[in-house]
């Protein structure tokens, strides 16, 4: 709002005080209504609370009682800034890439992973970019089919070895035995 907007506004609002009675009034710069942030409007006599005239925060319009106020405020907009800001997009997977190619990435951002042909993803739900830039979510893997099979053939060799290796050794005994006999 320009300056001329806010000044003719609070002459309008100082000709509605005076023509409507509200249930407080100013003494000096004290306002009889008690309450936190409370001031009194220098030039037209109105109470008012900071958060009616936030938007004056750091300008030439700020009262002097709001200073604290307008501080706090600060401060929670800057908490809110970082809460709300990006992420970095952590390494890529091994055997995938991401759906995006920039390094950082919005609040709320979805990562999403796709795999090379052969490997699957070992998560259902995507990681999130969370508060203050911290990814949520499992770490996405992309895991090898074929790495599976040969897994399989492995402990299929050594079960067929470990059944050879039992039968020769009763074959052994059995031999022994009748050489004894
Ligand atoms: C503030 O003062 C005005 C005028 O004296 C009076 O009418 C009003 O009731 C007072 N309000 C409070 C909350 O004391
Ligand atoms: C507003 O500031 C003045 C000047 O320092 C002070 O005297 C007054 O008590 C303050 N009023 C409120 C409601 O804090
Ligand atoms: C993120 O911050 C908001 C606001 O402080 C909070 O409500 C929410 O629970 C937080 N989310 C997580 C996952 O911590």
């Amino acid at each position: 709002m320009a300056y001329d907007t806010k000044l003719f506004l609070a002459a309008v609002c100082g000709a509605v005080y005076l023509t409507t009675s509200e249930p407080y009034t100013c003494y000096g710069d004290i306002c009889n209504v008690s309450g936190k942030y409370q001031y009194c409007d220098v030039t037209y006599k109105l109470c008012r609370y900071c958060a009616d005239v936030q938007d004056d925060c750091f300008t030439r319009l700020q009262s002097y009682n709001c200073t604290s106020y307008c501080y706090e405020r600060r401060r929670n907009q800057d908490l809110e800034r970082s809460r709300v800001s990006d992420c970095t997009v952590p390494h890529v997977p091994e055997n995938g890439r991401y759906d995006v190619k920039s390094s950082q990435v919005p609040f709320g951002f979805k990562l999403n992973v796709i795999c090379d042909d052969g490997y699957t993803l070992s998560v259902s739900e995507p990681m999130r970019c969370g508060n203050f830039s911290t990814w949520f979510g499992l770490k996405p893997l992309c895991q090898g089919a074929s790495q599976d099979m040969s897994t399989v053939w492995k402990s299929m060799l050594i079960a067929f070895g470990l059944l050879l290796g039992v039968s020769v050794m009763v074959n052994i005994i059995v031999g022994v035995c009748r050489f004894l006999k």
